[in-house]
């Protein structure tokens, strides 16, 4: 019996992977779901019957279910290097140039440079042993459990070789935008960019979370290609192809700059319909016995170099400005543009921040204006095109009352913004909705921005107590397109659960002005319940240490409102938890009590989700660097906050050192 089922094992796995094979690396698939299912399960089935017989190589584990505590280190075998940055055509004629004079007459490779994280994958006997991260280029992290749910990578190579290739870990375009939807439903911070959403996922310690990630690969480095004989690089593209590796089909050989320039300009347009980010383009010398020749620095081999391409800078119609009215009623201009493609996203907005940033850039209704967009940030206006104008353009104006319910707008304290302070103004009233839901606030999970805006414009959800209510709407709710009995049950259970939230949630949820996650957290810390607050005097709160006046009047005039004690008695009524209950904080040497700055970026994790974290472990966080702070975090691109950081002597981490103590945080990403 034992060994007839050995026997199928390896036949159901053979067809397993050769399905893996023809529907992840060559985009052909050959059964259908339904048999690739079947076989996945008589697998299942007869490794649950014969423990024994699963092997670390077995598809099954591709469905993740490997949980680890922590990383292990990986030394490379041969140093993970990086490329050379460069970011114009002199660079790229100096680089030609600086090959040529060294005698060699080259033929290049082109390759797109694709934007995730590098990756190095072990195999023995054409088994997948290892998979690690590039870390320091020295030591990187075993990432083995995590790489085995990667379909396009491998378990077993066509061939029973020892070899090490090295390529990207990604996420494609419509993975991340599907995994964004279902984040911004669940309330969750969206991903950034493909990038770090890969990078996340490549570092969660569960499997399961990566398997569902659905990352990809391309292979693009062989680190020994003479041990295969091999003469040049264009020839390891196709031996690591050969082998059952996902090698990018765009590549094209270059004999100079002026060939090498075409392919740039080629895919600087056509990136924007690929399925996956790239953010440049790396050009290789071919041939491998010059690669040696050329040699290499500490950091970058000599015979290669990335070429990234510029933040786009696009030229579009501004034709109108219109007003937002947010939370606080504060007023926000936005530019409305002639909608344009800039880094392949259609833009049709920007902010303009406020009144005073619309006049310092002088612009007009009908000006041809640029826009910029880097990366992931948010496009912005940069400057209005005075050669362009006609005379056809009209004055900005600043408005004076509320667009939405016509109150007249006030400045505070000389502040540049306006507001609109009318309490009942709606525009106000969905934004304060959201804010109360949002994640740092009452965090329900299922009531996302436009999913409060849809139920306040149904009417289910009018005011705050209001979201107490939604159960009584159950069936109606179950009926509405696009929700379903599961999502709204799940909605409920999330609504109940946040009547237990500690009393800082309920504070920064209510959206007194100038009360932050933080500053909720001390005042809930100091006054126990809301009760005790609701007492103090505003001498007694401009007392307290980080409560200045101003935030002092905020607090006081608030809970002397009557409507707002309606609303506070009524959240009572409906048994809303009003106290601290102190369980969130959590202790860590390096991190409770010190001052944190973060600056640049990290690779894995967004700026706010670190400062969540070292919230939670009782770290203080703050934009500034001061001679207060006590550690600050660097990432990629830091600026001048790290400069200070090192002029005052202030302890730097980089990422190796934050990644070493989140580790040991046994922090769970959800
Ligand atoms: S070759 C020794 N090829 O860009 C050669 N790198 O600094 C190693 N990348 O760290 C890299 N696409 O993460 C190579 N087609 C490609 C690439 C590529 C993306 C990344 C890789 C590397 C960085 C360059």
């Amino acid at each position: 019996m034992k060994e007839e089922a050995a026997k199928r094992i390896i036949e159901l796995t053979k067809i397993i992977d050769d399905a893996n094979y023809e529907y992840y690396v060559l985009a052909n698939p050959t059964l259908t779901d339904q048999e690739f299912d079947k076989y996945l399960k008589e697998l299942e089935n007869l490794e649950k019957e014969y423990p024994e017989l699963q092997s670390e190589t077995s598809p099954t584990k591709r469905v993740g279910g490997e949980v680890i505590d922590k990383f292990k280190k990986i030394k490379h075998s041969i140093p993970m290097l990086s490329l050379p940055d460069v970011f114009n055509e002199e660079e790229i004629y100096e680089f030609d140039e600086r090959i040529r004079k060294s005698g060699f007459l080259p033929e290049y490779v082109c390759e797109l440079k694709i934007d995730g994280l590098s990756g190095s994958f072990h195999y023995e006997k054409g088994n997948l042993i290892t998979g690690a991260t590039r870390g320091d280029a020295i030591v990187g992290e075993d990432i083995t459990h995590n790489v085995k749910t990667i379909k396009s990578i491998p378990l077993k190579l066509k061939e029973s070789i020892n070899i090490e290739v090295r390529g990207e870990i990604y996420m494609g375009k419509s993975t991340l935008e599907k995994l964004n939807q279902e984040r911004s439903q669940k309330n969750q911070p969206l991903l950034q960019n493909c990038r770090n959403a890969a990078a996340g996922s490549i570092r969660q310690l569960d499997s399961k979370i990566a398997a569902e990630r659905k990352l990809d690969t391309w292979i693009y480095h062989l680190p020994n290609p003479k041990d295969y004989g091999l003469k040049t690089h264009y020839e390891a593209l196709q031996f690591m192809k050969n082998l059952g590796f996902k090698v990018n089909p765009v590549n094209r050989f270059a004999k100079n700059v002026e060939e090498i320039l075409k392919f740039i300009n080629e895919y600087a347009q056509k990136r924007f319909e690929l399925p996956y980010d790239i953010d440049g383009v790396v050009i290789k010398v071919n041939d491998l016995e010059m690669q040696e020749k050329l040699g290499y620095t500490s950091k970058h081999p000599k015979w290669a170099i990335a070429y990234k391409f510029p933040a786009e800078e696009v030229l579009t119609k501004l034709t109108d400005i219109i007003f937002s009215v947010g939370r606080t009623g504060k007023i926000t201009p936005n530019a409305v543009l002639e909608p344009v493609i800039v880094m392949g996203s259609t833009i049709k907005r920007a902010t303009l921040h406020n009144e005073d940033y619309v006049l310092e850039k002088g612009l007009k209704i009908n000006d041809i204006v640029s826009i910029r967009k880097a990366g992931d940030v948010i496009p912005e206006v940069v400057e209005a095109k005075l050669e362009r104008r006609t005379g056809k353009e009209i004055d900005f104006q600043m408005i004076s009352h509320c667009p939405i319910c016509n109150s007249k707008l006030e400045k505070k304290n000389d502040q540049v913004d306006y507001y609109c302070l009318n309490p009942l103004c709606p525009a106000r009233h969905i934004e304060g909705l959201i804010h109360f839901c949002a994640r740092k606030a009452m965090n329900i999970e299922g009531l996302g921005e436009s999913i409060v805006e849809d139920f306040f414009n149904l009417g289910f959800i009018k005011n705050i107590p209001d979201i107490y209510h939604l159960e009584i709407h159950k069936q109606d709710l179950q009926e509405l397109e696009g929700y379903g009995k599961k999502s709204i049950e799940n909605l409920l259970n999330a609504i109940e659960a946040s009547k237990k939230n500690s009393l800082e949630r309920l504070l920064f949820g209510l959206g007194i002005e100038g009360i932050g996650d933080k500053t909720a957290l001390i005042l809930a810390k100091k006054y126990k319940t809301v009760e005790n607050l609701m007492n103090q005097s505003e001498e007694d709160l401009k007392e307290m240490k980080d409560i200045g006046p101003i935030l002092a009047k905020n607090i006081f005039c608030f809970f002397q409102n009557v409507d707002n004690i309606a609303l506070i008695n009524n959240l009572k009524s409906l048994n809303i938890n009003m106290m601290y209950l102190g369980e969130e904080e959590k202790y860590h040497e390096e991190i409770s009590g010190k001052r944190f700055v973060v600056t640049g970026t990290i690779s894995f994790m967004s700026r706010e989700e670190i400062e969540d974290i070292i919230n939670l472990y009782g770290g203080n966080t703050s934009s500034s660097v001061s001679g207060k702070t006590n550690v600050v975090i660097v990432g990629e691109s830091p600026g001048s906050k790290a400069d200070k950081a090192r002029k005052l002597g202030i302890e730097i981490w980089n990422e190796t050192q934050w990644q070493e103590v989140y580790e040991s945080l046994n922090f769970q990403s959800k």
